[in-house]
């Protein structure tokens, strides 16, 4: 399933509170590491979602006219309630202003190569802000071990190192054109009442889809069905924010 069709399906899940709360949380640390003297008046926003992060943007910067991308509509559909002042679309219209700056909160993941490089180009003469995710590393909490067990019975090897590779190469790559102001991981540790808590969390969110492409709904149902004896299930996010400007 292509990540707009599943993002589709799980629209309306996808936008409730406990996903909220995260979202808006990862958008405000990822906009705190951008310098506070940088005059914004144009933001391009690519991957919106029902725009958690959108919202944050038009709060930091009430007076920026904002473009929010989200190939999703039923993603979309939720986003002009949550920022009506922003102008929603499919993709990057051909005649838009240039941004002085471009966001792009928990989506870059999914571009291809080409779309992450149109991304950089956007923000040619401006700023960059992203949040990438990234494997939380040896932290790892019972939840994260019960998915780690899952991603060894499902494929041959975790692709945990992957995540880590792909945020670095980015960034890397960023450095060549961009000033980097910051890369810097952020975590957040959820708390699940219950196993069906857990594998909800991951597969709205879109975490059972990348690890597991079209065996992600068999993988909600095995951690659905696991076996819990604690009050609670622990599972740590971690994510890396990266800043960068045009020289
Ligand atoms: C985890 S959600 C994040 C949404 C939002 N930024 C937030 O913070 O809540 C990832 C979003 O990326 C979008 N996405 C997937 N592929 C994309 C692409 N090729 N171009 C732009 N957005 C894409 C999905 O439709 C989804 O809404």
């Amino acid at each position: 399933m292509r990540p707009a069709a599943f993002y589709d399906s799980v629209a309306d899940e996808y936008d409730a509170p406990r996903h909220e709360v995260f979202y808006r949380h990862l958008a405000e640390v990822a906009l705190d590491l951008l310098p506070p003297a940088l005059k914004i008046s144009r933001i391009i926003e690519i991957g919106a979602g029902t725009g958690f992060g959108t919202e944050i943007l038009s709060e930091r910067y009430p007076a920026a006219a904002i473009l929010a991308v989200e190939p999703a509509a039923a993603m979309r559909a939720h986003g002009v309630i949550h920022v009506p002042s922003a102008q929603f679309e499919s993709t990057v219209p051909a005649d838009h202003a240039a941004a002085d700056l471009v966001a792009c909160f928990v989506a870059a993941h999914w571009l291809t190569p080409a779309e992450r490089d149109d991304l950089v180009a956007l923000a040619e003469g401006g700023a960059l802000v992203l949040t990438m995710p990234v494997s939380p590393g040896s932290d790892l909490e019972d939840g994260n071990l019960e998915l780690a067990k899952l991603v060894r019975e499902f494929r041959e090897r975790p692709t945990w190192e992957r995540s880590a590779r792909r945020t670095r190469d980015f960034a890397q790559s960023l450095g060549e054109r961009f000033d980097i102001v910051a890369v810097e991981p952020v975590d957040v540790v959820d708390t699940y009442a219950t196993p069906e808590d857990l594998a909800a969390s991951l597969y709205v969110r879109g975490s059972l889809g990348s690890l597991f492409g079209d065996r992600a709904a068999e993988a909600r149902e095995r951690l659905t069905a696991l076996a819990w004896s604690g009050a609670t299930i622990k599972f740590r996010w971690r994510f890396d924010r990266i800043v960068a400007h045009s020289r």
